[in-house]
């Protein structure tokens, strides 16, 4: 090889690892109008905030459950539930634009305007999408954030999906795994059945002309959601299994609600404004929320605080991190000391492996077990891991070894205190510090 080839070839695996960098590396946060004006013309000078009541009776579990004080809590909660712009209540944009992002920035106003400086969110389908937006562009005014439609988008969680159709232990637990695999077979019904989303987001308006003129056409368009999206094996009944959760008056308000309004096209339109070139590119959803919102998330060992604890050393800052897929093992060196940081995610099979990088010449053998106080379900697995660490590295190490478990997340209202985390562990003198 030429020198010349050789140079041209340390170049090129340079760039590829540039830009395999930059493809794993989050958006950075995008600068986004905050008081933006959606209504027709210019913001009026004199604007209307007041805050008119009205009533508006439906049949409704869950709302009661959290105003209404309970039994051993101290408090409740004011519900705030709004109509997303366009949707029902709210007015449509006049203006184009006004997708998921924006819509998180005039919920976050509308909660000041109502006195909420800070407050918990829950959020489905759009909502979901919305409220973490919210979370990701407005950490200081998000006590806590619930989502029933979590999303992991981006490259990583795009190769742990392909990874996973190989291996699905690897991503995801038993009980789950119908959810996610065959990914051929989920994709298929994607295809068959997300028509209507590429439908709005690329032309709402055509499919919006059609379907508000009609109202059997309005209500076949969004019943066969009702039907298909309830439970896909309702597709084959003959009435579409529509009775099997709703009532017809339910259904039948959900449609009028679309009918009286005239409210479909503008509804529709988020599809399309969410996915323009410009929310394309700044990929809001791709952006970690910031660690100190606390939102719902998995068990498991993969919750330990192992990946946080990591990235808090390694750049001085506290991330919010995926589970982590296979191992990741970094070497940093904080003040004086070496810290060789094994961060094992990927579920039992991989473990075992770890026990050979212990102990490492490059550093001093001393060994930090990081486990979470919160986690009472998987306490034994953590204990026996312990175990066999210590069992195994034994006969390598040196005699005045030690050995610091870092119990993690006692902040939490259902953490372990000490004695329970000692005695769960099976910690013995001359093993635990
Ligand atoms: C869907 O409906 C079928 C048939 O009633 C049922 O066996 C299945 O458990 C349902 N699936 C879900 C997720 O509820």
């Amino acid at each position: 090889m030429s020198l010349l080839t050789k140079l041209a070839l340390v170049v090129a695996i340079v760039l590829v690892a540039i830009k395999i960098n930059s493809v794993l590396q989050p958006p950075p946060l995008p600068k986004i109008d905050e008081n933006a004006w959606w209504g027709p013309g210019e913001r009026p000078s004199k604007e209307d905030v007041t805050i008119k009541p009205f009533k508006i009776s439906v049949s409704d579990e869950l709302i009661p459950i959290l105003t209404t004080p309970q039994k051993d809590y101290d408090f409740a909660f004011e519900v705030i539930a709004p109509s997303l712009p366009g949707f029902a209540f709210s007015d449509g944009a006049a203006k184009t634009g006004l997708g998921a992002v924006q819509m998180g920035a005039i919920f976050k106003n509308l909660m000041h305007r109502l006195g909420h400086e800070k407050f918990y969110m829950q959020g489905g389908d759009w909502g979901a999408v919305i409220v973490s937006n919210m979370a990701t562009l407005f950490p200081d005014n998000i006590l806590g954030l619930h989502s029933n439609m979590c999303f992991a988008k981006g490259t990583i969680p795009t190769i742990k999906i392909l990874l996973g159709s190989i291996c699905p232990s690897l991503v995801v637990d038993e009980e789950y795994k119908h959810k996610m695999y065959p990914l051929l077979e989920k994709l298929q019904f994607n295809i068959e059945e997300n028509g209507y989303f590429h439908l709005q987001a690329t032309k709402p308006d055509t499919v919006g002309i059609a379907v508000a003129q009609s109202p059997a056409g309005l209500a076949a368009y969004i019943l066969e959601k009702f039907s298909t999206l309830t439970n896909a094996t309702y597709k084959s009944y003959e009435d579409g299994g529509l009775l099997e959760k709703f009532t017809y008056e339910e259904l039948i308000d959900n449609l009028m609600l679309y009918w009286l309004i005239n409210s479909f096209t503008t509804s529709v339109r988020i599809y399309a404004e969410s996915f323009t070139k410009v929310q394309l590119t700044e990929r809001v959803v791709e952006i970690p929320i910031r660690k100190d919102v606390p939102c719902q998330e998995e068990k498991g060992l993969d919750d330990a605080g192992k990946t946080t604890i990591l990235y808090r050393f390694k750049l001085g800052e506290v991330v919010r991190s995926n589970p982590t897929i296979l191992f990741n093992v970094e070497t940093i060196k904080y003040k004086n000391l070496n810290f060789a940081i094994w961060d094992m995610g990927s579920g039992p099979k991989l473990w075992p492996t770890f026990r050979h990088y212990f102990p490492r010449e490059d550093c001093a053998q001393d060994l930090i077990f990081v486990v979470n106080s919160n986690d009472r379900e998987q306490i034994e697995t953590a204990s026996y891991e312990l175990k066999t660490l210590w069992e195994h590295s034994l006969s390598t190490m040196r005699m005045d070894a030690s050995l610091l478990v870092y119990v993690n997340k006692q902040d939490l209202p259902d953490a372990m205190n000490e004695a329970e985390i000692i005695e769960k562990l099976g910690l013995r003198s001359g093993m635990a510090v």
